[in-house]
């Protein structure tokens, strides 16, 4: 059975928010997805601006939005759905660990024609989300304990990678965290087919350059 294509999701975490559409302007041609990583400072010891942020976006390539936030309501959901209708939204992604009711989130989300995504963290076994593996069209294995970019690769967690990929060959499989030339080899080897990138790309002056590095090693 054929792995899912490949994705570049590039997150902004460590973009240069004073020049945000030209930094994203930049690697649009080598980015799959553009990732919005949104924090609560509740679910992760951090804040980002919140769905208000998505007015600013100038782009066609489609958003994988990750929800670091403790119970999303609809209502907070739907504010990222509604913020800017010139952008098209991929996913929409939230944490096992923040969601009591994760089905009724899930399914919100997929009835507002968008893909549901379920992001569980490094020491959270896949267990977890083992009975809504059938709601989702992605799963995101965090590799670094989220709420910040730069951070270590965690590579103990490829082997949740490894276990999904085997229960779901043809699913989209996320990593998210330390991601870089080096450790994208390790991770598609696993099973990942899809590699958010921030400081890797956003902290190098050739960020086209970076991308490629990245394609490259994987090759
Ligand atoms: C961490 C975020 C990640 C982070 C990745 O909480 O979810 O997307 O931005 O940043 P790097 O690639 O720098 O580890």
């Amino acid at each position: 059975m054929k792995m899912p294509k490949l994705k570049i999701s590039a997150s902004i975490l460590s973009a240069d928010i004073d020049r945000l559409n030209d930094e994203m302007k930049e690697i649009e041609a080598y980015s799959d997805l553009f990732q919005v990583d949104v924090m609560d400072n509740k679910f992760v010891p951090n804040i980002t601006p919140q769905a208000e942020i998505l007015k600013k976006f100038d782009t066609k390539v489609p958003l994988d939005i990750h929800l670091m936030v403790q119970e999303p309501s609809e209502e907070y959901i739907k504010s990222f759905i509604d913020a800017n209708p010139n952008l098209k939204i991929n996913n929409i992604t939230v944490h096992q660990e923040a969601c009591s009711d994760l089905v009724k989130i899930l399914d919100f989300i997929r009835s507002n024609n968008i893909k549901p995504a379920v992001a569980i963290n490094p020491k959270t076994p896949l267990d977890a989300i083992k009975d809504v593996l059938d709601k989702v069209e992605m799963v995101v294995v965090m590799t670094v304990e989220p709420g910040f970019s730069g951070q270590k690769f965690i590579e103990s967690v490829l082997e949740k990678v490894k276990e999904l990929r085997k229960i779901k060959p043809e699913m989209d499989i996320e990593v998210d965290g330390g991601v870089n030339d080096k450790t994208a080899p390790l991770a598609v080897k696993a099973g990942a087919n899809v590699l958010t990138v921030s400081s890797f790309i956003f902290k190098n002056q050739d960020k086209v350059g970076a991308i490629k590095k990245i394609l490259n090693a994987i090759k």
